[in-house]
């Protein structure tokens, strides 16, 4: 078919990734161009490359000059509850008080949908601000919950992976359904849903302590009839969560086994925190590829402890990362990034300025298999990107302008960017 659209060239720095940097040295893991160009035809990426060669072979192109901004992927935050954007940052309760006293009360207001679309478009404004293209959401136990944001991510040409969050026990009277409407709304909402546009449905029973033997099961069942589907989840964020879904499960071997006696554990399961983790766990999530989801900054606003990044990593798991909104105490993937880096720090193993970028593009993408379509700047990849300036405050300007290499050009929008750093966002091939 005939390529009717113009072609845009966006010029700047460039930043893709050619491999791990936790598997390689960073300097052969990324390709970086001063003066570099990114080429956009039909909501994709059709080369990445040196920006007098590319103005060169597209004489026809329309021109966007970012001068120094740095181009690459938009950021992946595979780890969100936009119900939750609200009542982020409310104060002073663990895990299980947190949910109670301010979490489910809010998540209540979803059964109407007007206020869920509301909350969806104001998330949804919120971090594409921050320079984030995609989340894997949480919704309510709300059908409408789940259209709500669908229907605002299909408006935007956003790649968006959310589910309906099943809860049948230990919540409040209207925030519960039953392990079989559970099953119906979302092989319902999943059959609506799943590969319309860009939209992923996601598999979702909150946790093991909210869900009855018989819905896990049925959730279980549900994914094997859709296997392409993922499946998201929480695990082993607190230690006063642990022990309280071991007393519920007498049978488990431990937290991971309440899901995996289920039928969710699997390569395309998602599980957020995976903080304590005994051997058995780790070895078993190693074994099966599931996808593990660090949430540095509501793993501190919580108080749940630090997640073992360099451990992990060193044994291969498959980790993303992300903002865990509300719990999570920002929208801003870069806030997400220099948290995981002081968690690193605490756990004296400092992530480097490449692993931070890369988990919050590739690893993110990775953990959500959709690493083929999204979370790098390459040809052949959707055109979801963020233009970073480097020199967004006087406080990051004047560290970064002594910068003597690119790692240190861009760590301190990484310790100290905000909304203000993101010069500009593509969603789909347009400027958002
Ligand atoms: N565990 C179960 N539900 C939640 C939630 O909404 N946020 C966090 N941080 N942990 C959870
Ligand atoms: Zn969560």
């Amino acid at each position: 078919t005939p390529d009717t659209r113009q072609p845009t060239l966006l010029l700047g720095q460039t930043l893709s990734f050619t491999a791990n940097p936790f598997e390689v040295p960073f300097e052969d893991a990324v390709s970086h161009e001063t003066v570099g160009a990114v080429l956009i035809r039909d909501g994709q990426i059709a080369a990445v490359g040196q920006a007098e060669t590319l103005r060169a072979l597209n004489p026809t192109a329309k021109v966007i000059d970012y001068g120094k901004g740095l181009i690459m992927a938009g950021f992946v935050d595979a780890h969100v509850h936009y119900p939750q954007t609200a009542m982020i940052a409310s104060w002073g309760k663990r895990l299980i008080d947190w949910l109670n006293s301010y979490t489910f009360p809010e998540e209540m207001r979803f059964a109407s949908k007007t206020y869920a679309a509301d909350i969806a478009g104001r998330y949804l404004d919120l971090t594409k601000a921050h320079g984030t293209t995609t989340v894997a959401s949480y919704c309510t136990i709300h059908p409408v919950s789940v259209d709500a944001l669908f229907e605002e991510a299909q408006k935007r040409g956003q790649r968006v992976v959310a589910g309906k969050t099943c809860m049948d026990r230990n919540a409040p009277e209207g925030l519960m359904d039953t392990a079989q409407t559970a099953y119906d709304q979302s092989k319902q909402l999943l059959q609506a849903w799943h590969g319309v546009d860009r939209i992923s449905y996601a598999i979702t029973p909150r946790f093991s302590p909210t869900s009855t033997p018989e819905q896990l099961d049925a959730m279980g069942a549900l994914w094997a009839e859709h296997p392409d589907c993922l499946m998201q989840t929480h695990l082993s964020e607190q230690t006063d969560e642990i022990d309280w879904v071991l007393g519920m499960f007498p049978d488990a071997r431990d937290y991971l086994d309440t899901y995996e006696k289920f039928g969710l554990l699997g390569e395309r399961g998602l599980y957020g925190h995976a903080i304590h983790l005994t051997d058995r766990e780790r070895a078993r999530l190693k074994e099966t590829g599931a996808g593990l989801v660090h949430c540095p900054t509501s793993n501190t606003f919580i108080g749940s402890g630090l997640f073992d990044m360099q451990g992990l990593m060193a044994e291969g798991h498959n980790v993303g990362l992300a903002t865990d909104t509300g719990g999570g105490s920002s929208f801003s993937m870069l806030r997400t990034m220099a948290a995981a880096y002081e968690v690193g720090q605490l756990r004296h193993n400092p992530l480097h300025a490449s692993q931070l970028l890369w988990l919050a593009t590739q690893g993110s993408a990775r953990s959500l298999h959709l690493d083929d379509k999204i979370g790098n700047l390459a040809a052949g990849m959707e055109a979801d990107l963020v233009v970073l300036d480097l020199a967004s405050t006087d406080a990051i300007s004047q560290r970064s302008s002594r910068a003597e290499d690119l790692w240190e050009s861009i760590f301190p929008t990484i310790m100290m960017g905000d909304d203000r750093a993101i010069r500009a966002v593509w969603i789909n091939g347009k400027a958002a």
